[in-house]
C-alpha cells in the first residue's frame, strides 16, 4: 500500500482525497519510483474540475513530479534502481509511490533537486517549448506574458529575458508585480487595476507586441489581441480564468492579419528525442544560471485541498511543491 490523492468525482477542492492505493510490481517497459516531490499545476485543477475529462473516475491527480527508481520491468535497460528521475505524465502524479512508463522518464542531472525537478518537467518544458517553438523569442522581440509571477510565469519571464527581450508582465497583485520585476520584467502593468491594453500600447509607444503568451484565457481575451503588431502570434496556452471564447477568424484580420495558436505540451514533446532535447535545454539553463527556479509553497500530499484553493485564489506565486 502507498499514499495517492484521488479524485472519485469532479468538483471543489474537497474531492481531493488522501487515501491508501495499491502499486503493483512494474510491467515490461515500465518503472516503479518513490516519489520525493510532486509539482502543482493549473492543470491539476482543470482534471478536478471536470474542465478537462480523466480517462475514467476516480483517478490520481498531479501531472509532474520527481523520485527516485525502486524497480524496473522487464525490457527496461536505461533505468537502475536508486536512479533520480522526473517526468511529466497525464495523471498519476499525487502519491507516494507509482507505476510509470519508462520512456516518460528523465535523469536528473547531479545539480538538479528533486523539487526543482518536480516542478520544471510540467512548468518548465512548457515554458521552453512556447519560447523556443510556438514562437523564437530572440534578441529586441518585445512579449507580453500574463500572470508573469505565477508558476509558468517566472520561468517564462527570466528565460524570455536572458534570449533578449522586452518582456512585458501582467499581475494581479503589487507584490506580485516586484516579484515579476526581479523575476526578468522590464514592465509590470496590474491588470485588475489598468486597462492592460492602452498601457501595452503607452509602454510600447504604439508599437505593441511580437508575441502575447495568455495561459489567463476568458478575461485576458480579447484584449490580448489589441496587444499584437500586424502579423504578431497570440499564444493562447491556458484557461486560468475560464476558457476563451469561439470567435470570428475575421477577428485575426481585423487586428492586423495575426496569427494564432492553442499549443499543448503533449504536442511538443511526444517524441523521445523532443522530450530529452527540451529537458536538456531546461537543466543546461538551470546549471548554468540562466533560469532560477522559484519553488514559493510546499505542502504536505495530505493537504493537496489547501494548495489546490490556495492556486485557485491566486495567492501563490511561482512554482509550489507537494511533499509525499
Ligand atoms: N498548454 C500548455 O502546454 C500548458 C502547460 C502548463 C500550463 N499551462 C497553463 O499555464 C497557465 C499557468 O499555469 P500555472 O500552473 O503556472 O498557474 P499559475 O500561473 O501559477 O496560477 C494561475 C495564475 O493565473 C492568474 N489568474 C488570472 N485570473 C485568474 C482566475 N480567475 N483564477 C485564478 N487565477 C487567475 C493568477 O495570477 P494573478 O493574480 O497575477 O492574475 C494566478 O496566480 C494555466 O492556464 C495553465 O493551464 C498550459
Amino acid at each position: 500500500m502507498t499514499k495517492a490523492v484521488r479524485v472519485h468525482k469532479v468538483g471543489g477542492p474537497e474531492v481531493l482525497t488522501y487515501e491508501d492505493v495499491e502499486v503493483g510490481a512494474p510491467g515490461a517497459g515500465e518503472v516503479r519510483i518513490r516519489q520525493h516531490a510532486v509539482g502543482l499545476n493549473f492543470i491539476d485543477v482543470y482534471f478536478r474540475t471536470g474542465l478537462y475529462k480523466a480517462p475514467a473516475l476516480p483517478f490520481i491527480a498531479g501531472n509532474e513530479a520527481a523520485g527516485e527508481v525502486l524497480a524496473v520491468g522487464p525490457g527496461v535497460t536505461n533505468f537502475h534502481p536508486g536512479d533520480r528521475v522526473a517526468y511529466y505524465y497525464n495523471l498519476g502524479g499525487y502519491a507516494s509511490e507509482r507505476v510509470i512508463p519508462a520512456d516518460k522518464l528523465v535523469k536528473l542531472p547531479d545539480h538538479i533537486t528533486y523539487e526543482q525537478g518536480a516542478v520544471l518537467m510540467l512548468k518548465g518544458l512548457t515554458v521552453w517549448y512556447l519560447l523556443h517553438k510556438t514562437f523564437k523569442v530572440e534578441h529586441g522581440h518585445r512579449v507580453l506574458i500574463h500572470a508573469a509571477a505565477g508558476g509558468i510565469g517566472l520561468l517564462a519571464c527570466q528565460w524570455a529575458r536572458a534570449l533578449g527581450a522586452h518582456v512585458i508582465g501582467t499581475v494581479g497583485s503589487k507584490a506580485k508585480a516586484d516579484l515579476a520585476l526581479a523575476n526578468g520584467c522590464d514592465h509590470v502593468i496590474l491588470y485588475n487595476e489598468e486597462n492592460f491594453v492602452e498601457r501595452v500600447k503607452q509602454i510600447s509607444r504604439g508599437e505593441l507586441c511580437d508575441v502575447v503568451y495568455d495561459g489567463v484565457g476568458k478575461t485576458t481575451f480579447p484584449g490580448s489581441l489589441s496587444c499584437l503588431k500586424p502579423r504578431g502570434l497570440f499564444v493562447s496556452f491556458g484557461n486560468a480564468s475560464g476558457p476563451v471564447p469561439p470567435f470570428p477568424l475575421a477577428e485575426l484580420n481585423n487586428h492586423g492579419s495575426l496569427f494564432a495558436t492553442r499549443p499543448k505540451l503533449n504536442d511538443y514533446v511526444g517524441t523521445r528525442k523532443e522530450l530529452l532535447e527540451g529537458a536538456d535545454t531546461l537543466f543546461a539553463a538551470v546549471i548554468n544560471g540562466k533560469l532560477h527556479v522559484p519553488i514559493n509553497h510546499a505542502y504536505a500530499l495530505k493537504d493537496a485541498a489547501k494548495a489546490h484553493s490556495d492556486l485557485e485564489s491566486r495567492a501563490t506565486t511561482g512554482a509550489a511543491i507537494l511533499r509525499p
